[in-house]
């Protein structure tokens, strides 16, 4: 499972151009040179007064309305220090600087392996390979797994795991908001939420000679019920209900917020799923961490009953996470949604 990281491509520098085997076929390729995407007016909601008596009830239309149209939006005064963010980028960035060969001790072709560094999505099955580098540990509960995390560079399990609980702890806050806004129980699947699991995917956009042939992840999904990321330098890009790509500004302490499939099938498609990608750049290498959201491997999940009536009827089949990683094993991310299966 030997593979070359984009990061050490790139720092060879004798890359004047992106190897063949990165370069997308010109209908999927983003649109950066002569015109680049527009920056998406996104909802940024200040979570101060969430619990403010009257003001609070005004956050949570905002978010009511972000999971409804487009399942993005992003979050400012959320209550994570700036600090704890950036020790968290700052053990991201030391992690891949390692030597290569260190850091292959951590590969695995196995996408069910709860630490493993990897680059592109699949790098063994990928056709078109993707302009990343990456390392993904599970994450929840932090003491069943953060001895398994890199050990190098040594303040990684520090500096990663207290951003890992904080944004736990935000993310438990935020679907309480989401639940009450669908009419369920503030508390509705709260055990499902402490027993369900929590990946972080740190992932490394090194800077690319042309960026205008690659992407650094292909237009997605997250599985999962909520992804909330953080990043140093734009990159993301979301894709709207015309179907055109924006590209999400980076705004300094603010956290990006995602809804995911399980939280679209959850509220029978009141809540809906953000198609997403990553571009690259020039210029810079590009960090962001992506705390990914799901319940149990093996539950299953299907809408809820009391969303489901007469003019509501069930849209989904029920799915589960390990569905989901069976599926992604066996088909193109490129051209099919799990999502999309179950409708
Ligand atoms: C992703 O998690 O889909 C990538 C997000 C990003 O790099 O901004
Ligand atoms: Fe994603």
């Amino acid at each position: 499972t030997s593979f070359t990281s984009v990061l050490k491509l790139s720092q060879m520098g004798a890359a004047a151009s992106v190897p063949k085997r990165y370069v997308l076929p010109p209908s999927q390729r983003p649109n950066l040179g002569l015109c680049p995407n527009p920056a998406i007016v996104s909802p940024i909601i200040d979570l101060s007064s969430l619990h403010h008596p009257i003001h609070g009830l005004r956050i949570k239309e905002e978010v009511r309305l972000a999971c409804k149209d487009s399942g993005f939006f992003q979050v400012i005064n959320h209550g994570i220090p700036l600090s704890v963010m950036n020790d968290a980028l700052d053990a991201a960035t030391d992690f891949f600087e390692l030597p290569h060969e260190e850091k292959m001790s951590l590969a695995s072709a196995n996408i069910r392996e709860p630490v493993r560094y990897g680059t592109s999505l699949n790098h063994v099955e990928d056709r078109v390979l993707f302009w990343r580098d990456f390392i993904k540990h599970y994450s929840h509960p932090i003491s069943t797994w953060i001895d398994q995390w890199p050990s190098n560079p040594k303040t990684y399990k520090e500096k990663m795991g207290n951003y890992t609980q904080a944004v736990h702890a935000l993310h438990r806050k935020l679907m309480g908001v989401v639940f009450e806004n669908l009419g369920l129980s503030p508390k509705y699947l709260h055990e499902g939420i402490d027993e369900g699991s929590q990946v972080m995917a740190v992932n490394c956009y090194p800077t690319c000679p042309e960026p205008d042939l690659v992407l650094g992840m292909p237009p997605h999904s997250d599985y999962g019920y909520m992804t909330i990321i953080l990043q140093n330098h734009q990159g993301l890009e979301i894709m709207s209900h015309d179907k055109k790509w924006y590209q999400v500004p980076v705004r300094k302490g603010a956290l990006v917020i995602q809804i995911g499939d399980q939280m679209e099938i959850i509220s029978n498609g009141l809540c809906k799923s953000l198609v997403h990608r990553a571009t690259v750049n020039s210029d810079t290498d590009r960090i962001s961490i992506a705390s990914l959201h799901s319940l149990a491997l093996e539950r299953k999940v299907g809408p809820a009953p009391l969303l489901v009536d007469d003019q509501h009827p069930l849209s989904y089949a029920e799915g589960s996470f390990s569905g989901f990683l069976d599926f992604i094993s066996n088909n193109d991310i490129m051209e099919v949604r799990y999502i999309d299966a179950l409708k």
